[in-house]
């Protein structure tokens, strides 16, 4: 091994606190925290309204407090299993939805993963090292994410990657704390396994990031069948439907007997509450729930003032969204800002995992 031998270890001791023949650690520089919130989103569909209140609200939210999050669309964990084409057609039209719900540029930085794809391909080969084919193979999400039917043996090798992926994403940026919902948090602590086992191995290069917990709120489809999700697209309110969509949907929706509160209507009213756009809206709510909880006939009613928030909160943002997608250069520009910074924190979180690792 030619690292052992004793004129390079003489050498190498000249730039670096290596002390012994057998000890190869090189003098390592302490990183620190450089993204107080970190939070990527894959491009592969159109956004619900739950995906708005679970995942962008509290990054508003944050953003509210003074706090700078750092935005970025996740394009290369989309390719596990997504066209390239496909996802090409979500990445502005995810910008766009961030932006026209507040995200703020000025405030936070976004950006497109593969505008860093170096830097994420180079830091997850680097770290594929420290975590063995079994573990992977028990990430629980591996398991949730193969076609019924296929074998974790047999997923393609990106998706295999896909948590150590993450664990680039999260560690090149040096993000303190990830905002995920429960089924990321297996990611989250293969990241921190990850960066321990390095940290352990080389001195403490990644600062650990944590789980920023976000109160799961139930927002159940509205047929009552099970969570809201794409999957289901008439129990789902996407942020395109257009007005008239909605006003059928939520007709249709499932609410409850007079005196009865069951998890669908506590689902309709926590919606209809966070999207109204007034105090006033939702002391209305509370006026209705208020007369069926005594037994008067209200549910139509009811369905009338949800249909109008709902339908509010819609013609806002899609109001906003045109607006955004009227200037073809405006979100290159935003992510193009967004690329550079995000890239000098790579290259520099890079360059040391790189020189502990002897690679420079
Ligand atoms: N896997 C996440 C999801 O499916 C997206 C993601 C990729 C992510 N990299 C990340 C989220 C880093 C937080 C931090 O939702």
């Amino acid at each position: 091994m030619s690292i052992l031998d004793k004129n390079k270890v003489e050498h190498y001791n000249g730039i670096s606190t290596l002390n012994n023949h057998s000890i190869l650690k090189r003098g390592v520089r302490t990183m620190k925290y450089k993204v107080e919130v970190l939070t990527g989103i894959r491009p592969t569909n159109d956004l619900t309204i739950a995906n708005y209140l679970g995942a962008v609200m509290p990054i508003i939210e944050l953003q509210a407090q003074g706090i700078s999050p750092v935005v970025f669309v996740a394009d290369l964990h989309a390719l596990t299993d997504n066209e390239p084409a496909t996802i090409r057609q979500y990445i502005y039209g995810v910008v766009a939805d961030y932006i026209a719900l507040g995200v703020d540029p000025q405030k936070a930085n976004i950006y497109l993963q593969s505008d860093i794809i170096g830097e994420v391909t180079t830091l997850t080969t680097l770290l594929s090292r420290h975590i063995s084919v079994a573990e992977l193979l028990r990430v629980p999400t591996l398991k949730d994410k193969l076609k019924a039917n296929t074998r974790p043996e047999t997923a393609n090798t990106l998706l295999f990657l896909y948590p150590i992926l993450m664990a680039a994403d999260i560690l090149l940026n040096r993000a303190r704390k990830v905002p995920v919902g429960e089924d990321q948090l297996a990611h989250i602590e293969v990241t921190r396994l990850l960066a321990r086992r390095f940290n352990k191995k080389y001195g403490e290069v990644f600062p650990i990031p944590d789980v920023l917990q976000v109160k799961p709120l139930r927002i159940l489809s509205l047929k009552g069948e099970g969570k809201m999700s794409k999957t289901n697209p008439n129990g789902a309110i996407f942020l395109t439907d257009n007005l008239k969509t909605v006003a059928r949907k939520i007709k249709s929706a499932e609410t409850a007997f007079e005196m009865i509160v069951n998890e669908k209507l506590k689902s309709h009213i926590l919606i209809a509450g966070k999207l109204a756009k007034t105090e006033s809206e939702r002391e209305e709510v509370d006026a209705i729930i208020q007369e069926h909880k005594t037994g008067k006939p209200v549910m139509g009613r009811f369905k009338q003032l949800f249909i109008r928030i709902v339908q509010n909160f819609l013609a806002e943002f899609q109001g906003k969204r045109a607006e955004i997608m009227r200037d073809p250069s405006y979100i290159p520009s935003v992510l193009e800002k967004g690329a550079k910074i995000a890239r000098e924190n790579a290259i520099e979180t890079l360059q040391e995992v790189k020189r502990v690792l002897w690679l420079t």
